[in-house]
């Protein structure tokens, strides 16, 4: 009698634990299944992929409970692994297609579904290589990309190490919003073949990913691709600052000043390098803001000179590339050496014209005291005579 009871209980345990798609062990522990059919998908946007899989076997009834699954990827050889948490049944991102892609995924159920610690499936593997064919020689190779000014993209590159004479690249790219894969429409060319492309005004493509694949043809072997990915606003060249002022107040207050470069650039997102000499001295610092107040403590070298360099700073991106250096401004001793003709000139001709003026009025009054001797003269003869 006991026997079949339990036997009963067994059954009753079974059935609903089929029904909720996980099965209790004698302990009661839930298991739950892995996701079914995870694969990679490539839809060609030259390092966008794809993951896709579909709900667990035997999760249908299990109604009141949200099914999570974890997702874990990473490029090949990357140490670290990205780790997404997600309820749907797909999920996407870049990658560097140099390298294979590998990910797994697990379905995960929430503690509110088993009244205790939250329960994992079995992982579900996937990978995905882009075939290649031709040789790592014959890939492009010291590919450059910047953002100049962050209106001006240009990549430029070298041809393979081992190539024939007839090798000539192409560039593709794409990013989220653009419907196709582009070919540059706008090479630099030399001897005949392309060695950089400028790109044309691109609408929306920061802080996003920009995938780029340059490949070639020959008629003699094939060409290995080769694949770039990177986020624009990261590659930012700006200009160099202009309209650089130095002042110095009592020979100790250095204050210098630039203008920030002209561009799209907003002025929040520069950090300047400032590098000052003074006589054999010289040493950088940094400020993001567009002037710098300096307190020397000696001041006995009668030369300074300072220029600036911008890059975008950490406010607006997680990289970037510092511009040029700007012309240096200089200044010399109490600033009469640097601005002499200024004082001299307008000195030199007040003092010729004042000068000119004293010998007229001299003139003047000499014929003045003349006049009035001469009158004097005059009467004194006249009262000579009157006598
Ligand atoms: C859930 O856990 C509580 C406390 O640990 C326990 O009293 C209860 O019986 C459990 N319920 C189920 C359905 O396991
Ligand atoms: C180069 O890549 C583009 C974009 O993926 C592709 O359409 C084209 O066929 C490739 N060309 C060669 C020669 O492999």
């Amino acid at each position: 009698m006991a026997f079949t009871w339990l036997d009963i209980r067994c059954l009753h345990m079974f059935l609903l634990c089929k029904a909720f798609g996980y099965t209790l062990s004698s302990n009661t522990e839930i298991k739950v299944n892995p996701p079914q059919d995870f694969e990679i998908v490539d839809p060609g946007y030259l390092g966008y992929l794809y993951f896709q899989w579909q709900p667990p076997l035997a999760v249908d009834n299990l109604k009141e409970c949200t099914i999570e699954y974890e997702l874990k990827y990473r490029n090949v050889d990357d140490e670290r692994w990205k780790t997404i948490v997600t309820k749907n049944l797909h999920y996407q991102d870049g990658f560097d297609l140099n390298k294979g892609v590998e990910a797994k995924i697990h379905t995960v159920l929430s503690t509110h579904c088993t009244n205790g610690s939250e329960v994992y499936s079995s992982w579900s593997e996937a990978t995905y290589w882009k075939s290649e064919e031709g040789s790592l020689e014959t890939r492009i190779q010291d590919m450059e990309c910047i953002y100049y000014n962050w209106q001006f993209l240009l990549c430029s590159w070298k041809p393979g190490i081992v190539v024939h004479s007839d090798t000539n690249y192409n560039l593709f790219y794409w990013y989220e919003g653009l419907d196709n894969v582009l070919q540059c429409a706008d090479y630099i060319k030399e001897n005949g073949k392309n060695i950089a492309c400028k790109f044309p005004n691109l609408e929306s493509s920061d802080y996003k990913d920009f995938f780029i694949c340059v490949n070639g043809s020959s008629e003699s072997n094939p060409i290995r691709s080769s694949y770039f990915i990177f986020e624009l606003q990261n590659i930012v060249k700006p200009l160099p600052p202009e309209s650089l002022s130095l002042t110095v107040k009592n020979s100790f207050e250095i204050n210098l000043k630039w203008s920030v470069p002209k561009g799209p650039i907003p002025a929040r997102c520069f950090i300047y390098e400032i590098l000052l000499t003074e006589a054999d001295d010289s040493w950088m610092t940094n400020t993001i803001e567009n002037e710098l107040h300096i307190t020397r403590m000696l001041s006995e070298s009668q030369e300074l000179c300072f220029s600036v360099r911008s890059k975008v700073n950490f406010y607006c991106s997680d990289d970037g590339i510092w511009s040029e250096w700007s012309e240096a401004q200089c200044w010399e001793g109490d600033g009469l050496k640097e601005t002499w003709p200024f004082f001299v000139i307008p000195f030199g001709l007040i003092s010729s014209f004042l000068l000119l003026l004293t010998c007229l009025l001299l003139h003047k009054q000499k014929a003045l005291l003349k006049s009035i001797f001469h009158m004097k003269k005059e009467v004194f003869s006249q009262q000579e005579t009157f006598f």
